[in-house]
Protein backbone atom coordinates (compact mmCIF):
# COMPACT_ATOMS: atom_id res chain seq x y z
CA UNK A 1 0.00 0.00 0.00
CA UNK A 2 1.39 3.65 -0.94
CA UNK A 3 0.34 7.09 0.75
CA UNK A 4 1.61 10.44 -0.36
CA UNK A 5 3.33 13.30 1.10
CA UNK A 6 2.93 15.83 -1.60
CA UNK A 7 2.87 13.66 -4.37
CA UNK A 8 5.90 11.48 -2.98
CA UNK A 9 4.89 8.10 -2.44
CA UNK A 10 5.20 6.59 0.88
CA UNK A 11 4.92 2.75 1.95
CA UNK A 12 2.36 2.80 4.66
CA UNK A 13 2.72 -1.03 5.42
CA UNK A 14 3.11 -2.78 8.61
CA UNK A 15 3.91 -6.24 8.17
CA UNK A 16 7.22 -8.77 9.00
CA UNK A 17 9.27 -9.42 5.86
CA UNK A 18 10.18 -12.96 4.96
CA UNK A 19 14.19 -12.89 4.07
CA UNK A 20 16.87 -15.64 3.41
CA UNK A 21 19.47 -13.09 4.24
CA UNK A 22 19.59 -9.08 4.46
CA UNK A 23 21.66 -8.62 0.71
CA UNK A 24 18.31 -9.40 -1.21
CA UNK A 25 16.68 -6.43 0.70
CA UNK A 26 18.23 -3.79 -1.67
CA UNK A 27 16.99 -5.34 -5.10
CA UNK A 28 13.47 -5.55 -3.52
CA UNK A 29 13.27 -2.27 -1.82
CA UNK A 30 14.39 -0.85 -5.15
CA UNK A 31 11.41 -2.23 -6.58
CA UNK A 32 9.00 -0.44 -4.05
CA UNK A 33 10.73 3.07 -3.31
CA UNK A 34 11.06 6.31 -6.30
CA UNK A 35 14.47 6.15 -7.57
CA UNK A 36 16.28 9.10 -6.16
CA UNK A 37 15.19 8.17 -2.69
CA UNK A 38 16.53 4.16 -3.29
CA UNK A 39 19.54 5.69 -4.59
CA UNK A 40 20.03 8.24 -1.98
CA UNK A 41 20.19 5.23 0.56
CA UNK A 42 21.80 2.53 -2.11
CA UNK A 43 24.87 5.01 -2.62
CA UNK A 44 27.91 6.03 -1.43
CA UNK A 45 30.76 8.59 -2.14
CA UNK A 46 32.59 9.00 -5.71
CA UNK A 47 33.70 5.03 -6.83
CA UNK A 48 31.89 3.63 -3.82
CA UNK A 49 34.99 2.15 -3.19
CA UNK A 50 34.37 2.08 0.43
CA UNK A 51 31.06 1.57 0.53
CA UNK A 52 31.91 -1.83 -1.02
CA UNK A 53 34.85 -2.74 1.12
CA UNK A 54 33.10 -1.60 4.48
CA UNK A 55 31.28 -5.57 4.00
CA UNK A 56 34.26 -7.56 1.90
CA UNK A 57 36.58 -6.71 4.79
CA UNK A 58 34.73 -8.74 6.92
CA UNK A 59 36.51 -11.38 5.50
CA UNK A 60 39.69 -10.20 6.61
CA UNK A 61 38.70 -11.70 9.53
CA UNK A 62 37.51 -15.63 10.34
CA UNK A 63 35.38 -17.00 12.88
CA UNK A 64 37.09 -20.08 14.59
CA UNK A 65 34.72 -22.60 15.48
CA UNK A 66 34.96 -24.21 19.35
CA UNK A 67 33.60 -27.64 19.94
CA UNK A 68 33.04 -29.35 23.43
CA UNK A 69 32.08 -26.69 24.81
CA UNK A 70 28.98 -28.45 26.61
CA UNK A 71 27.11 -25.29 26.39
CA UNK A 72 23.70 -24.34 24.77
CA UNK A 73 20.76 -21.59 24.12
CA UNK A 74 23.15 -19.01 23.59
CA UNK A 75 21.50 -15.30 24.92
CA UNK A 76 21.87 -12.12 23.03
CA UNK A 77 20.72 -9.78 25.76
CA UNK A 78 23.30 -7.20 26.94
CA UNK A 79 23.82 -4.08 28.73
CA UNK A 80 24.67 -0.72 27.23
CA UNK A 81 25.08 2.79 29.54
CA UNK A 82 22.05 0.94 32.09
CA UNK A 83 20.21 -0.05 29.45
CA UNK A 84 18.92 -3.45 29.03
CA UNK A 85 19.15 -4.44 25.41
CA UNK A 86 17.85 -7.50 24.25
CA UNK A 87 20.50 -7.85 21.41
CA UNK A 88 24.14 -6.28 20.56
CA UNK A 89 22.56 -4.92 17.38
CA UNK A 90 21.24 -1.01 17.33
CA UNK A 91 19.52 1.38 15.25
CA UNK A 92 22.38 3.26 13.56
CA UNK A 93 21.14 7.25 12.95
CA UNK A 94 19.63 8.07 9.43
CA UNK A 95 18.17 11.23 8.01
CA UNK A 96 14.41 11.27 6.62
CA UNK A 97 12.78 7.84 7.72
CA UNK A 98 9.96 9.40 5.21
CA UNK A 99 11.63 8.99 2.55
CA UNK A 100 10.55 4.85 3.00
CA UNK A 101 7.01 5.19 5.18
CA UNK A 102 4.65 7.85 5.94
CA UNK A 103 5.27 6.74 10.08
CA UNK A 104 8.97 7.57 9.22
CA UNK A 105 11.21 7.64 12.60
CA UNK A 106 8.18 6.43 14.43
CA UNK A 107 7.89 3.18 12.82
CA UNK A 108 11.45 2.65 13.13
CA UNK A 109 11.61 3.04 16.76
CA UNK A 110 8.39 0.85 16.74
CA UNK A 111 10.22 -1.93 15.17
CA UNK A 112 13.52 -1.43 17.42
CA UNK A 113 11.86 -1.37 20.29
CA UNK A 114 10.07 -5.19 19.63
CA UNK A 115 13.24 -6.33 19.01
CA UNK A 116 14.13 -4.98 22.02
CA UNK A 117 17.37 -2.51 20.32
CA UNK A 118 18.47 0.51 20.76
CA UNK A 119 17.49 3.06 18.45
CA UNK A 120 18.78 6.68 17.65
CA UNK A 121 17.19 9.04 15.91
CA UNK A 122 18.83 11.70 13.04
CA UNK A 123 19.09 15.50 13.55
CA UNK A 124 17.81 15.23 9.86
CA UNK A 125 14.45 13.37 11.30
CA UNK A 126 11.08 13.67 9.88
CA UNK A 127 9.18 12.75 12.89
CA UNK A 128 9.79 15.43 16.04
CA UNK A 129 11.72 13.72 19.00
CA UNK A 130 8.37 13.78 21.16
CA UNK A 131 6.60 11.40 18.35
CA UNK A 132 9.41 9.06 18.79
CA UNK A 133 9.45 8.93 22.45
CA UNK A 134 5.29 9.06 22.68
CA UNK A 135 5.20 5.84 20.49
CA UNK A 136 7.30 4.20 22.20
CA UNK A 137 7.61 5.11 26.31
CA UNK A 138 10.86 4.21 28.30
CA UNK A 139 12.58 2.23 24.81
CA UNK A 140 16.11 2.26 25.07
CA UNK A 141 17.11 5.66 22.19
CA UNK A 142 19.53 8.07 21.88
CA UNK A 143 19.64 11.07 19.48
CA UNK A 144 22.20 11.99 16.59
CA UNK A 145 23.10 15.43 16.73
CA UNK A 146 24.63 17.32 13.72
CA UNK A 147 25.96 19.71 15.37
CA UNK A 148 25.09 23.74 14.06
CA UNK A 149 27.01 26.51 13.61
CA UNK A 150 23.62 28.15 15.44
CA UNK A 151 24.61 27.48 19.02
CA UNK A 152 20.55 28.86 19.75
CA UNK A 153 19.60 25.81 17.13
CA UNK A 154 21.66 23.71 19.38
CA UNK A 155 20.49 24.39 22.67
CA UNK A 156 16.70 24.24 21.38
CA UNK A 157 17.57 20.56 19.94
CA UNK A 158 19.41 19.32 22.70
CA UNK A 159 16.55 20.75 25.29
CA UNK A 160 14.09 19.16 23.74
CA UNK A 161 16.01 15.91 23.19
CA UNK A 162 16.69 16.09 27.19
CA UNK A 163 13.22 17.02 27.67
CA UNK A 164 11.33 13.88 25.40
CA UNK A 165 13.78 11.28 27.72
CA UNK A 166 16.79 10.21 25.02
CA UNK A 167 19.22 8.61 27.10
CA UNK A 168 22.34 9.75 25.01
CA UNK A 169 23.83 11.54 22.22
CA UNK A 170 25.42 10.41 18.96
CA UNK A 171 27.88 13.66 17.81
CA UNK A 172 28.44 13.28 14.78
CA UNK A 173 32.06 14.37 13.76
CA UNK A 174 32.88 12.39 10.13
CA UNK A 175 30.32 14.57 7.79
CA UNK A 176 31.53 17.97 8.48
CA UNK A 177 30.57 18.39 4.35
CA UNK A 178 28.93 16.14 2.30
CA UNK A 179 31.00 13.16 0.53
CA UNK A 180 31.05 13.50 -3.07
CA UNK A 181 27.47 11.46 -3.45
CA UNK A 182 27.30 11.14 -7.34
CA UNK A 183 23.65 9.40 -7.08
CA UNK A 184 22.04 11.98 -5.48
CA UNK A 185 23.77 14.58 -8.39
CA UNK A 186 22.61 12.25 -10.67
CA UNK A 187 18.67 12.29 -9.37
CA UNK A 188 18.85 15.37 -8.10
CA UNK A 189 17.61 13.98 -4.73
CA UNK A 190 16.15 16.67 -1.99
CA UNK A 191 14.59 16.12 1.12
CA UNK A 192 11.08 15.39 -0.08
CA UNK A 193 9.78 15.37 3.37
CA UNK A 194 9.64 17.80 6.14
CA UNK A 195 12.25 17.33 8.92
CA UNK A 196 11.20 18.32 12.00
CA UNK A 197 13.56 20.39 13.60
CA UNK A 198 14.32 22.51 10.40
CA UNK A 199 10.55 23.27 10.25
CA UNK A 200 10.34 23.84 14.19
CA UNK A 201 13.36 26.71 14.14
CA UNK A 202 14.98 27.22 10.87
CA UNK A 203 11.41 28.28 9.44
CA UNK A 204 12.55 26.02 6.20
CA UNK A 205 11.17 23.00 6.69
CA UNK A 206 14.28 21.10 5.17
CA UNK A 207 12.26 19.91 2.51
CA UNK A 208 13.23 20.28 -1.04
CA UNK A 209 17.15 21.17 0.32
CA UNK A 210 20.14 18.70 -0.59
CA UNK A 211 22.05 16.46 1.24
CA UNK A 212 25.23 19.38 0.78
CA UNK A 213 22.87 22.12 1.62
CA UNK A 214 22.15 20.44 4.83
CA UNK A 215 25.37 19.54 6.15
CA UNK A 216 26.34 23.10 4.72
CA UNK A 217 24.13 24.53 7.55
CA UNK A 218 25.49 22.43 10.10
CA UNK A 219 29.07 23.22 11.26
CA UNK A 220 32.48 22.26 9.85
CA UNK A 221 34.43 23.13 13.09
CA UNK A 222 34.12 20.59 15.65
CA UNK A 223 36.59 20.37 18.35
CA UNK A 224 37.06 19.03 21.77
CA UNK A 225 35.43 22.06 23.30
CA UNK A 226 32.46 21.12 21.82
CA UNK A 227 32.02 17.89 23.28
CA UNK A 228 32.30 19.19 26.66
CA UNK A 229 29.74 22.12 25.43
CA UNK A 230 27.30 19.43 24.32
CA UNK A 231 27.33 17.29 27.74
CA UNK A 232 26.59 20.38 29.83
CA UNK A 233 23.46 21.96 27.98
CA UNK A 234 22.34 18.08 27.62
CA UNK A 235 23.08 16.42 30.84
CA UNK A 236 23.28 13.35 28.59
CA UNK A 237 26.29 10.87 27.76
CA UNK A 238 28.07 11.92 24.86
CA UNK A 239 29.05 9.90 21.96
CA UNK A 240 31.25 10.90 19.39
CA UNK A 241 30.49 9.42 15.97
CA UNK A 242 32.53 9.35 13.16
CA UNK A 243 35.85 7.60 14.88
CA UNK A 244 38.50 5.61 11.57
CA UNK A 245 41.41 5.97 13.43
CA UNK A 246 43.25 5.71 17.11
CA UNK A 247 44.07 9.37 17.38
CA UNK A 248 40.34 10.90 17.05
CA UNK A 249 39.56 7.73 19.53
CA UNK A 250 42.36 9.62 22.19
CA UNK A 251 40.90 12.97 21.31
CA UNK A 252 37.51 12.26 21.57
CA UNK A 253 38.02 10.62 25.16
CA UNK A 254 40.49 13.12 26.40
CA UNK A 255 37.69 16.30 25.80
CA UNK A 256 35.69 13.60 27.73
CA UNK A 257 33.36 11.95 25.27
CA UNK A 258 31.37 9.17 27.27
CA UNK A 259 32.17 6.56 23.99
CA UNK A 260 33.25 6.12 20.72
CA UNK A 261 31.04 5.92 17.86
CA UNK A 262 33.46 3.90 15.10
CA UNK A 263 31.83 4.45 11.64
CA UNK A 264 32.80 5.81 8.21
CA UNK A 265 29.52 6.95 7.89
CA UNK A 266 28.94 3.66 5.51
CA UNK A 267 31.33 4.84 2.89
CA UNK A 268 29.13 8.06 2.29
CA UNK A 269 32.32 10.16 3.24
CA UNK A 270 35.54 10.08 2.43
CA UNK A 271 35.99 7.51 -0.43
CA UNK A 272 38.86 4.90 -0.49
CA UNK A 273 38.98 5.13 3.47
CA UNK A 274 39.84 2.04 4.95
CA UNK A 275 36.88 -0.13 5.82
CA UNK A 276 35.93 0.04 9.73
CA UNK A 277 35.98 -3.73 10.50
CA UNK A 278 40.09 -3.40 9.50
CA UNK A 279 40.90 -0.11 11.87
CA UNK A 280 38.38 -1.41 14.47
CA UNK A 281 41.16 -3.76 16.05
CA UNK A 282 43.56 -0.48 16.69
CA UNK A 283 40.99 2.06 17.94
CA UNK A 284 40.00 -0.78 20.42
CA UNK A 285 43.34 -0.81 21.72
CA UNK A 286 43.31 2.93 21.94
CA UNK A 287 40.28 2.97 23.77
CA UNK A 288 41.21 -0.15 25.78
CA UNK A 289 37.92 -0.46 27.65
CA UNK A 290 37.83 3.17 29.27
CA UNK A 291 34.33 4.17 27.56
CA UNK A 292 32.17 1.76 25.70
CA UNK A 293 32.85 1.48 22.07
CA UNK A 294 30.09 1.30 19.33
CA UNK A 295 30.83 -0.08 15.37
CA UNK A 296 28.76 0.36 12.07
CA UNK A 297 29.13 0.10 8.18
CA UNK A 298 28.55 -2.31 6.03
CA UNK A 299 27.36 -5.00 8.96
CA UNK A 300 25.00 -7.42 6.57
CA UNK A 301 25.51 -10.69 8.30
CA UNK A 302 25.46 -12.14 12.03
CA UNK A 303 29.08 -13.07 11.68
CA UNK A 304 29.92 -9.49 11.15
CA UNK A 305 28.00 -8.40 14.46
CA UNK A 306 29.75 -11.26 15.38
CA UNK A 307 33.43 -10.02 14.30
CA UNK A 308 32.96 -6.60 15.56
CA UNK A 309 31.97 -7.63 18.90
CA UNK A 310 35.02 -10.26 19.07
CA UNK A 311 37.26 -7.16 18.06
CA UNK A 312 35.99 -4.03 20.87
CA UNK A 313 32.74 -3.46 19.98
CA UNK A 314 29.96 -3.02 22.85
CA UNK A 315 26.71 -2.82 20.17
CA UNK A 316 26.98 -2.75 16.77
CA UNK A 317 24.67 -0.67 14.23
CA UNK A 318 23.23 -1.89 11.04
CA UNK A 319 21.77 1.35 8.57
CA UNK A 320 20.69 0.68 5.42
CA UNK A 321 19.21 -2.51 5.81
CA UNK A 322 16.71 -1.10 8.26
CA UNK A 323 15.82 1.51 6.18
CA UNK A 324 14.91 -1.24 3.60
CA UNK A 325 13.10 -3.12 5.98
CA UNK A 326 10.97 -0.31 6.50
CA UNK A 327 10.24 0.77 3.13
CA UNK A 328 9.27 -3.35 3.08
CA UNK A 329 7.39 -4.00 5.94
CA UNK A 330 7.07 -0.72 8.03
CA UNK A 331 8.04 -1.09 11.78
CA UNK A 332 7.59 -4.94 11.52
CA UNK A 333 9.90 -4.77 8.41
CA UNK A 334 12.63 -3.04 10.76
CA UNK A 335 12.27 -5.84 13.26
CA UNK A 336 12.27 -8.36 10.95
CA UNK A 337 15.96 -7.21 9.52
CA UNK A 338 17.13 -7.42 13.23
CA UNK A 339 15.75 -10.40 14.37
CA UNK A 340 17.16 -11.50 10.66
CA UNK A 341 20.66 -10.91 12.52
CA UNK A 342 19.91 -12.28 15.74
CA UNK A 343 19.31 -15.38 14.47
CA UNK A 344 22.73 -16.07 12.17
CA UNK A 345 24.38 -14.38 15.31
CA UNK A 346 22.80 -17.34 17.60
CA UNK A 347 23.89 -19.86 15.22
CA UNK A 348 27.62 -18.54 15.03
CA UNK A 349 27.26 -17.99 19.14
CA UNK A 350 26.52 -21.99 19.32
CA UNK A 351 28.79 -23.04 16.86
CA UNK A 352 31.46 -21.32 19.01
CA UNK A 353 30.46 -22.31 22.49
CA UNK A 354 30.10 -18.57 23.01
CA UNK A 355 26.54 -18.37 25.66
CA UNK A 356 26.84 -14.70 26.12
CA UNK A 357 27.65 -11.08 24.18
CA UNK A 358 30.20 -11.14 26.80
CA UNK A 359 31.83 -14.29 26.00
CA UNK A 360 32.23 -13.15 22.41
CA UNK A 361 34.62 -10.97 23.28
CA UNK A 362 37.01 -13.66 24.18
CA UNK A 363 35.92 -15.72 20.81
CA UNK A 364 39.22 -16.85 18.70
CA UNK A 365 39.30 -14.77 15.61
CA UNK A 366 42.27 -15.44 12.88
CA UNK A 367 43.52 -13.07 10.58
CA UNK A 368 44.25 -15.57 7.45
CA UNK A 369 45.09 -13.70 4.17
CA UNK A 370 43.34 -16.02 1.63
CA UNK A 371 43.52 -13.90 -1.47
CA UNK A 372 45.82 -15.75 -3.42
CA UNK A 373 43.61 -19.13 -2.44
CA UNK A 374 40.85 -17.37 -3.89
CA UNK A 375 41.61 -17.55 -7.33
CA UNK A 376 39.59 -20.46 -8.97
CA UNK A 377 41.55 -23.85 -9.81
CA UNK A 378 42.09 -24.68 -13.83
CA UNK A 379 39.74 -27.41 -13.42
CA UNK A 380 36.83 -24.48 -12.85
CA UNK A 381 34.70 -24.57 -15.49
CA UNK A 382 34.28 -20.83 -15.83
CA UNK A 383 38.22 -20.91 -16.21
CA UNK A 384 38.02 -23.25 -19.28
CA UNK A 385 39.19 -21.64 -22.31
CA UNK A 386 37.91 -23.15 -25.61
CA UNK A 387 41.09 -24.39 -27.21
CA UNK A 388 41.80 -21.65 -29.96
CA UNK A 389 40.32 -22.95 -33.25
CA UNK A 390 42.58 -22.58 -36.32
CA UNK A 391 42.99 -24.61 -39.59
CA UNK A 392 45.98 -26.11 -38.45
CA UNK A 393 45.01 -27.69 -34.92
CA UNK A 394 41.41 -29.49 -36.67
CA UNK A 395 41.80 -32.97 -37.57
CA UNK A 396 41.07 -33.82 -41.33
CA UNK A 397 38.87 -35.85 -42.44
CA UNK A 398 41.22 -38.17 -44.39
CA UNK A 399 43.11 -37.83 -40.81
CA UNK A 400 40.60 -40.33 -38.68
CA UNK A 401 40.44 -43.98 -38.34
CA UNK A 402 36.51 -44.28 -39.18
CA UNK A 403 36.21 -47.03 -36.08
CA UNK A 404 37.49 -45.23 -33.73
CA UNK A 405 37.75 -41.88 -35.04
CA UNK A 406 41.23 -41.80 -33.92
CA UNK A 407 43.94 -39.86 -36.11
CA UNK A 408 45.97 -42.05 -38.43
CA UNK A 409 48.83 -39.40 -38.04
C1 LIG B 1 23.29 7.74 7.12
N1 LIG B 1 24.12 7.97 8.22
C2 LIG B 1 23.90 9.03 9.05
N2 LIG B 1 24.70 9.22 10.14
C3 LIG B 1 24.46 10.25 11.00
O1 LIG B 1 25.20 10.43 11.96
N3 LIG B 1 23.37 11.09 10.80
C4 LIG B 1 22.55 10.93 9.73
O2 LIG B 1 21.59 11.69 9.57
C5 LIG B 1 22.82 9.89 8.81
N4 LIG B 1 22.05 9.75 7.69
C6 LIG B 1 22.24 8.67 6.85
C7 LIG B 1 21.40 8.49 5.75
C8 LIG B 1 21.55 7.34 4.95
C9 LIG B 1 20.61 7.13 3.79
C10 LIG B 1 22.57 6.40 5.24
C11 LIG B 1 22.73 5.16 4.41
C12 LIG B 1 23.43 6.61 6.31
C13 LIG B 1 25.19 6.99 8.55
C14 LIG B 1 24.64 5.87 9.44
O3 LIG B 1 24.45 6.35 10.76
C15 LIG B 1 25.62 4.69 9.55
O4 LIG B 1 26.86 5.16 9.99
C16 LIG B 1 25.77 3.93 8.25
O5 LIG B 1 24.57 3.87 7.54
C17 LIG B 1 26.25 2.51 8.54
O6 LIG B 1 26.54 1.84 7.37
P1 LIG B 1 25.55 0.80 6.66
O7 LIG B 1 25.05 -0.16 7.70
O8 LIG B 1 24.45 1.63 6.07
O9 LIG B 1 26.40 0.14 5.63
C1 LIG C 1 23.74 11.23 4.90
C2 LIG C 1 23.61 12.25 5.99
C3 LIG C 1 22.28 12.80 6.21
O1 LIG C 1 24.65 10.40 4.99
O2 LIG C 1 24.27 11.81 7.16
O3 LIG C 1 22.94 11.26 3.97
Amino acid sequence: MTSYYNGFPQSDCDKEISMINLDELEERAKEVMPEGAYYYIASGSENEWTWRNNTTAFNHFQIVPRALTDMDNPSLETEFMGLKLKTPVMIAPIACHGIAHKDAEVATQKGAQAAGALFSSSTYANKSVEEIAKAAPGAPRFFQLYLSKDWDFNEMVLTAVKKAGYQGIFLTIDALVSGFREANLRTKFAYPVPLDFFTRYQGGKGEGQTVAQMYASSAQKIGPADVQRIKEISGLPVFVKGISCAEDAYLAIGAGADGVYVTNHGGREVDSGPATIDVLPEIAKAVNHRVPLIFDSGVRRGSHVFKALALGADLVGIGRPYLYGLALGGAKGVQSVIEQLNKELLIDMQLTGCKTVADIKHAKLTHFDYTADNLRSNTDPSRIVPYPVTAENQLQEADTDTATGASQR
